[in-house]
């Protein structure tokens, strides 16, 4: 067969709906493929073929970028592989229609397109897969790996903490998907166990064992295939992990743990303390005591408009009523009751008094003697919701006479909270 009967045969090919010839391999979908200069590219394009299906040729054809004239390679013709001069020797079979390309340069770049034409009895058919490669050329990294162990114990996903590794600084390579590879002193290889701004870390198991660990970058992933020979970050990086220094950076971490604990344990104390405060026992009753009892020392006349101080003590239980202001100040949010009782001393006096909560008066006793015989004591109650702080006292209205064998001021909490 001359060059021509060989090579032109191509167009001439008729290309007919066909259901024979099975695609065999996942890769050959592939249809971008990257490559580093002087790399090998397999083209893994397997099929079979189906019964009274012949072969009648398979071609491989090129087309650099932005061209759409496909140049041809290679073809193979009854079990002929013969590829065209200028891939001699770069361009080899393997099976089926899978090829190599080896030592591939920039000028590889481009769109390689496989054809395999088949006859079924008088009906031609072909199918045709393409593939879209990019050759880069290898440029330096500018970086090298660094290993250190980490000052602080980490605490890993169940709460254990760990000494740390950390392999790095990844800027331009080594992204994920792209691991390092560690090695421990016993020679056995692990993954990271995370990744974090650039670095790659290693949480050691406990107890650590010492020695070197190191990491590196995996050898065969596309980014390590990529570098230059002698470039710097394919060295590996290692560090010398010393057991006594990795176990008192646990100890220094636990204990800080235990401080923390220790801080959280008295915070919660002191809230259980205010929490018992205001607790109530099984019947509602106030496990907090807040209880007055308050008189007068005598016969008391009040001429000005402004607070009545009861200022005899019999009784002041949480110490929240204040003899010299005569003001009650609750201790904590609760329900409260009061209850005033006055009377004058002499006939013809009488008083007026308000009882204050929060600034407001709440009920008022106008309250006149009259005889001994017919001598008037006038009590006023009140229940009331104070939170915190709330003050409770007493507003004489102008000039008012009090007995001090019949006038009394008292107050309690009911209960916490309202
Ligand atoms: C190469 O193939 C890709 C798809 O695989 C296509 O988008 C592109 O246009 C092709 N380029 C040439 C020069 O044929
Ligand atoms: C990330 O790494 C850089 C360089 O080592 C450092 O300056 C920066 O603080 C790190 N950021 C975080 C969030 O760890
Ligand atoms: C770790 O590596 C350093 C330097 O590479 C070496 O001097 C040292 O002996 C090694 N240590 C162990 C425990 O292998
Ligand atoms: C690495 O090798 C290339 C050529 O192979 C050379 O040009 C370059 O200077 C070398 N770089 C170093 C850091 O040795
Ligand atoms: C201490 O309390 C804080 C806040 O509640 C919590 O986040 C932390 O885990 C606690 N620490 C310990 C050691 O229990
Ligand atoms: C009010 O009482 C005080 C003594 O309690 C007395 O000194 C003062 O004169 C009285 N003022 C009036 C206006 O009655
Ligand atoms: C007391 O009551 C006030 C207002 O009703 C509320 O803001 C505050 O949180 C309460 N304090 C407590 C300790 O329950």
């Amino acid at each position: 067969m001359t060059f021509c009967q060989r090579f032109c045969l191509v167009s001439m090919l008729l290309i007919q709906g066909f259901n024979g010839l099975q695609w065999t391999s996942e890769t050959q979908t592939q249809s971008v493929m990257q490559a580093c200069a002087g790399d090998t590219i397999t083209f893994p394009w397997f099929f079979t073929l189906k019964d009274r299906e012949q072969l009648e040729v398979i071609r491989w054809l090129y087309a650099p970028p932005g061209s759409d004239a496909p140049v041809l390679m290679a073809d193979m013709v009854s079990g002929t592989f013969m590829a065209v001069p200028l891939y001699a020797g770069r361009f080899s079979y393997l099976d089926k229609a899978s090829v190599d390309l080896s030592q591939v340069t920039l000028g590889d770049s481009g769109n390689y397109t496989m054809v395999v034409s088949i006859h079924n009895g008088d009906a031609f058919s072909s199918i045709h897969h393409t593939v879209s490669v990019t050759v880069t050329v290898p440029s330096s990294s500018g970086e090298s790996l660094t290993v250190m162990q980490a000052d602080q114990a980490v605490y890993d996903s169940a709460g254990n903490l760990h000494v740390q590794l950390v392999c790095g600084q990844l800027t331009s390579r080594g992204q994920p998907p792209v691991d390092v590879i560690w090695t421990t002193p016993t020679g056995t290889e692990m993954a990271s166990s995370n990744y974090e701004n650039g670095s790659f870390h290693l949480l050691l198991d406990t107890p650590v064992k010492g020695g070197n660990y190191s990491c590196r970058l995996p050898p065969r992933s596309p980014s390590t295939l990529c570098l230059p020979g002698n470039d710097s970050l394919l060295e590996e990086a290692a560090v010398e992990v010393d057991a006594v220094n990795a176990r008192l950076t646990l100890l220094e971490a636990k204990e800080q743990e235990l401080r923390e604990q220790n801080r959280n344990l008295t915070a919660e104390n002191h809230r259980l303390k205010d929490d018992i405060l205001t607790l109530q026992n099984s019947d509602g009753t106030s496990l907090m005591h807040v209880t007055f009892q308050a008189g007068l020392a005598r016969n008391r006349n009040v001429n000005t408009t402004g607070p009545l101080k009861f200022n005899v003590v019999m009784l002041n239980e949480g110490g929240a009523y204040n003899p010299t202001t005569g003001e009650f100040t609750a201790p904590i949010n609760g329900s409260y009751f009061f209850i005033l009782t006055t009377s004058p001393y002499a006939t013809g006096q009488s008083n007026d008094v308000h009882i204050v909560v929060d600034g407001s008066s709440i009920v008022r006793i106008h309250n006149s003697y009259h005889s001994h015989s017919n001598n008037n004591m006038a009590t006023a109650h009140v229940a009331v919701c104070l939170a915190e702080g709330q003050k409770v006292w007493l507003m004489n209205a102008g000039d008012m006479y009090y007995s001090s064998a019949l006038s009394h001021f008292t107050g309690f909490l009911l209960h916490p909270d309202c």
